[in-house]
């Protein structure tokens, strides 16, 4: 029951502070320490590679667990396109071990990845908002996402729940290995902080509103451009606002866009920098400078301890590798508000259905 909601989407956007809390209890014990099986840790350990498979914002999910693997972990970590993954399976290290993600736990692309994975004799954890769907049953071992029923077709409090479940994995599966950076990483307190932050952002949708308005309503296209994490996350940001405002959007290294892209820059073009990366910020803010110079219309979502006046969205601060829990809300609520003020249908955009189970 979306309530006294106009759409499913702003309620679940709405619902990310609770879901990371709830996530907390779930996953956390009383002294914050993760919760997660022995078995599951086990199998984990012995992994020399991680492969993460996923299909759109599940795969964009998947971007931002790479970095907290392999940064808590020291285990490198590959991220896959499940459709791709499927027919050019890259070579296999010697002890892989499979992580999917998907909100429904239906994804065929996804599916046709696991039933290979079983065949070759591997193990795989499935990482899904549904429980015993399809990938659950499959692989050996499901940890759920516990965001609640998502009905919207963007997918919103899905990856920010499929984030804080990799934070809380790998701060396990790196205290169990030893990892300095794991014991000091306080993921108890960092989910804390991700929650006030979410609220803090959505509590302003207003200013997202007027943003939407202004910036996004005539546009037909638009450019989300970061680093590293960043730019993980302008994947996400773009595929949103193509997909429920028909904005024709990209995502974009942002280091990149000299490289020919900023050809497609013209007078008044949205490009939006995500900056909350201290050794990044500054070529970000170069980047941006060089689009400004061709015409664009620039607008930063910075966080706090990287702000400078003049900037437009500020997140309040959390550790580098969390922001995507933040930096992902303006996002998303400024497709919704693109979307809605076109008088689309945010819910159901057109060619779309909320689970994808054909090939
Ligand atoms: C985008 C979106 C899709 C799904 C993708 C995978 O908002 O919802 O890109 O993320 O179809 O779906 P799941 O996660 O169910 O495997």
């Amino acid at each position: 029951d979306k309530g006294t909601y106009p759409f499913y989407m702003l309620k679940e956007i709405d619902e990310q502070p609770n879901v990371m809390r709830r996530l907390a209890q779930v996953y956390l014990s009383e002294t914050g320490e993760p919760v997660i099986s022995d078995k599951l840790l086990n199998s984990m350990k012995q992994a020399d590679r991680i492969y993460i498979v996923g299909a759109g914002t599940s795969y964009h999910a998947g971007l931002v667990g790479k970095r907290l693997f392999e940064n808590l972990t020291q285990t490198p970590t590959e991220v896959h396109i499940s459709s791709e993954f499927a027919y050019e399976q890259p070579i296999l290290s010697k002890k892989p071990f499979f992580i999917f993600l998907s909100q429904s736990g239906e994804t065929a692309d996804s599916r046709e990845v696991l039933v290979n994975v079983n065949a070759g004799g591997h193990e795989s954890l499935t990482i899904t908002n549904v429980q015993n769907s399809t990938l659950s049953r499959e692989a050996t071992y499901t940890l759920l996402l516990h965001a609640g029923p998502e009905i919207a077709v963007a997918s919103t409090k899905a990856y920010t729940a499929q984030i804080a479940i990799e934070a809380i994995l790998a701060k396990a599966l790196g205290e169990a290995d030893n990892q300095i950076v794991a014991q000091r990483f306080d993921v108890r307190h960092q989910l804390g902080l991700v929650a006030t932050g979410i609220q803090a952002i959505v509590d302003e949708k207003k200013k997202l509103e007027d943003l939407a308005k202004s910036s996004f309503l005539k546009t037909p296209n638009a450019f989300y451009i970061g680093r590293g994490i960043d730019w993980s996350v302008s994947l996400e940001a773009a595929l949103k606002l193509k997909e429920i405002s028909y904005v024709q959007a990209e995502g974009f290294a942002s280091g990149e866009l000299k490289h020919g892209t900023i050809a497609l820059i013209e007078k008044g073009t949205p490009v939006i920098g995500l900056i909350t990366q201290e050794k990044t910020a500054g070529l970000t803010r170069s980047n941006l400078q060089e689009t400004m110079a061709r015409g664009a219309h620039i607008i930063t979502i910075v966080s706090e301890s990287l702000a400078k006046p003049g900037d437009d969205i500020i997140l309040p601060d959390v550790d580098e590798l969390m922001s995507p829990l933040l930096s992902v809300v303006p996002t998303q609520l400024i497709a919704y508000y693109t979307s809605l003020n076109k008088g689309l249908d945010v819910d159901r955009p057109r060619n779309l259905a909320k689970s994808v189970t054909v090939e």
